[in-house]
């Protein structure tokens, strides 16, 4: 068991982890946040999605330990406060929930990926360069 420090939803986590456990196992198991789900667990849904340090993230295929010091953002850190994110209330108004199960990672996927065009960063939705 080793020891992590990282941040989560703004809040500062000091947790003992063992090195084969997973972010998405310690962001649900240990920190109880039960936004990101384990859909395939094998990287091809994209249901546990997570944003570290302001990029995508499967966060089943992402070990724990290697996010010290790092900040993690969950669908339950999307909201400000009470009120949701235009994002959130952009797929209730356009009834984008399909079933629901991997709503939280399209969110934070979606989240990252328009953060990624403001910043100019390729992408499979870039179109072609200057
Ligand atoms: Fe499917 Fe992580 S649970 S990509």
């Amino acid at each position: 068991m080793y020891p992590l420090q990282l941040t989560v939803n703004g809040t500062d986590h000091d947790v003992v982890v063992d090195p084969r456990r997973t972010l998405l196992d310690l962001v649900r198991e240990t920190l109880h946040l039960k936004g990101p789900k384990k859909g395939c667990d094998h990287g091809q849904c994209g249901a546990c999605t997570m944003i570290v340090n302001g990029r995508r993230t499967n966060s089943c295929l992402s070990l724990a330990l290697s996010h010290a010091g790092d900040k993690v953002t969950t669908v339950e850190g999307l909201a400000n406060g009470g009120a949701m994110h235009p994002l959130q209330q952009a797929f209730i108004e356009q009834d984008a929930f399909q079933c629901g199960f991997c709503t939280s990672g399209q969110l934070c996927s979606a989240m990252a990926l328009i953060d990624e065009l403001k910043e100019e960063i390729p992408s499979a939705v870039t179109g072609e360069g200057p």
